[in-house]
């Protein structure tokens, strides 16, 4: 598979992707190499990394807990002091082996260590390859407020292996669909009926044209000014639906992407009432939804503390909610307000 060229680093697949990595590994002026894993990326996918790395470079691997409740500023003050105590200096390089807790922590980490140091993405999960590992986004959660602090930061390098698939679970995986599902509405509706109308999906082919998507929608709007919005599509009431999720004791988290899934169904919803979205694709997305994630039940007492967590939304300016809403598949508005009724419209009918 060819390399993809994104603004400053390639992003490399499977065949060349650890010669690639060995190269720039020894042929930069490296002092120590931070693996950054959890414990199940050190027991399934470093022993594979590890016997493809050709170096001498001195290896440390520091190990945070697995869980988006682990994705703070905490886990990076263990991981700051860590690098610290293993004697990091301005010429270390994080390579961060594992899901996007792990891209966008160790991102993050290695942006403000010594006011930055090099990193290289080796995403694990279907979600980080096609979304975390690609378009220099860091960052940590907030409370149970979604990548509230972070910064911009591009690594030197991402290699995307898909054997690294094996080692995660079907959830997981459709979790990383929902982006896919989101590149397909978005901007590239063939991705949305392949997904819709075959079960034997040709992954690797998915997330190749996921990376260029993503690539193509970073390379012109970096920084989110325009374009890029449309990569939050679905996100905007997901994410406070994640968020709700992760702050009650007495509901099973959700996945991201199963989060996303319903945020984008609610979403489609309200573009058909906003903006004329066709009425019947609305519906492929709905049943496409549903058939792979099932349904869950939004309970209407929850609905309140849902709205609350949306006034977080990083895009909300002056207190106004903004979403990334469609006039048709391929086609989309940004910065769009939605009356409150029409938001909890969305969601009874995601349940109906
Ligand atoms: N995950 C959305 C973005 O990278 O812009």
């Amino acid at each position: 598979m060819e390399s993809i060229k994104a603004v400053s680093y390639p992003i490399h697949f499977k065949d060349k992707a650890y010669s690639a990595l060995s190269d720039l590994v020894n042929n930069s002026n490296y002092s120590t190499l931070f693996i950054l894993v959890d414990e199940n990326t050190f027991e399934h996918c470093y022993p594979k990394f590890i016997k493809n790395l050709q170096t001498d470079k001195r290896i440390e691997v520091i190990e945070i807990e697995s869980g988006e409740v682990n994705k703070n500023l905490e886990t990076c003050m263990g991981v700051w002091n860590a690098i610290t105590e293993l004697g990091g200096d301005r010429k270390s390089l994080v390579i961060t082996l594992g899901g996007g807790v792990i891209t966008d922590l160790g991102g993050f980490v290695a942006s403000c260590f010594k006011r930055g140091i090099d990193f290289v993405n080796i995403p694990t999960t279907l979600l980080s390859m096609v979304d975390a590992s690609v378009g220099g986004k860091t960052g940590v959660d907030l409370g149970v407020l979604k990548n509230q602090i972070g910064v911009f930061a591009n690594p030197q390098m991402v290699i995307v292996d898909t054997d690294y698939l094996t080692t995660v679970t079907e959830r997981e995986i459709k979790s990383g669909t929902a982006e896919i599902i989101k590149y397909g509405v978005t901007y590239d509706t063939t991705l949305f009926n392949t997904i819709k109308d075959t079960s034997d999906l040709d992954v690797s082919d998915l997330i190749f044209r996921s990376i260029e998507i993503k690539n193509e929608v970073v390379l012109k709007d970096p920084k989110e000014q325009n374009l890029r919005k449309i990569l939050n599509f679905g996100h905007t009431l997901g994410h406070a639906i994640e968020s709700f999720y992760l702050e009650s004791a007495d509901k099973e988290n959700l996945t991201h992407g199963e989060a996303i899934a319903i945020g984008m169904v609610c979403e489609t919803y309200m573009s058909v009432h906003l903006l004329g979205f066709p009425e019947d694709k609305l519906e492929q997305l709905k049943s496409t939804v549903v058939a792979i994630y099932g349904k869950v039940n939004l309970l209407q007492q929850d609905f309140t503390d849902i709205m609350e967590l949306l006034k977080h939304d990083k895009k909300n300016v002056n207190g106004q909610v903004n979403f990334v809403l469609l006039n048709d598949f391929e086609d989309y508005k940004i910065d769009c307000k939605v009356p409150e009724n029409l938001i909890i419209e969305s969601m009874n009918y995601y349940n109906s």
